[in-house]
């Protein structure tokens, strides 16, 4: 079992709000019976892998390609906010995750990644920095108007696409409150949450967002260990995070140049 929540509001903005800790505080998931379901389905935490687990370096396994029709869809979303590093990057390691959980419904939850943070490009870009990545960010008026406004996205592109309403409501259900939510409430919600910590371990994730929150990269991956790699849901996420973060480290030498 793990040890409650221990982020701080003004340094994990944009990951969604500490699930690792649910199955240890009934309290938190009183409230929606969804997440009650899934952490009695799944007590045990980190979530034990079922499948193949891979924690080589995520540049060696891209997204796979057929979703190429949808990223079409939302290039003009991936403009905002880092997105067109944060969701691809994000998308393949919710494809590794998938992998190493095959009872999940994959498809669900790569499209949710894809998805997830598109808002972004539909709310006031100058709130984003004084509002959502500041104070209770939790509860900035921001952080929920990017939910919804990605629920929006997917509802304009995905019947496009050949999405069946059903699906997309699953979609949806995942966007909406992937920030603002205190717990997961599936296993396809779950690994969306891991895989949107994911890509911040990577070195890429750690230049993009350390320069975020004017934090040198040395301070970054303190943060990482300290406040995300505790949130990570899964056990595959756990040991990818930890691998990324290693050889990230080494990579940038935090270790010295701090
Ligand atoms: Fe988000
Ligand atoms: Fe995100």
């Amino acid at each position: 079992m793990r040890t409650p929540d221990t982020q701080s509001p003004q340094t994990n903005p944009d990951a969604a709000a500490g699930t690792a800790w649910s199955a240890a505080d009934p309290a938190a998931h009183a409230e929606d019976p969804r997440a009650t379901a899934f952490a009695a389905a799944y007590p045990v935490r980190p979530v034990p892998a079922t499948g193949t687990l891979d924690t080589s370096p995520i540049a060696g396994t891209p997204a796979a390609e057929d979703l190429d029709r949808l990223w079409k869809a939302v290039v003009e979303e991936t403009r905002s906010r880092g997105n067109d590093i944060h969701l691809p990057i994000s998308l393949a390691y919710a494809e590794r995750l998938c992998r190493a959980y095959p009872e999940a419904d994959a498809e669900v939850v790569r499209v949710a990644i894809v998805l997830h943070d598109t808002g972004w490009a539909h709310v006031d870009e100058s709130r984003i920095l004084s509002e959502g990545f500041t104070g209770d960010w939790r509860k900035a008026a921001i952080r929920f108007e990017h939910e919804t406004e990605g629920c929006k996205v997917a509802r304009r592109v995905l019947p496009g696409l050949g999405y069946p309403d059903g699906f997309i409501a699953r979609v949806c259900e995942i966007i909406d409150g992937h920030d603002t939510r205190h717990v997961a409430f599936s296993l396809e919600d779950a690994l969306v949450r891991d895989a949107d910590r994911l890509w911040r371990f990577d070195h890429a994730g750690i230049a993009l967002a350390s320069s975020w929150f004017a934090m040198t990269p040395a301070v970054y991956t303190d943060r990482l260990a300290a406040e995300i790699i505790p949130e990570l849901i899964t056990e595959a996420a756990y040991a990818m995070g930890t691998a990324d973060l290693a050889r990230s480290n080494a990579l940038l030498k935090t270790g010295v140049i701090r």
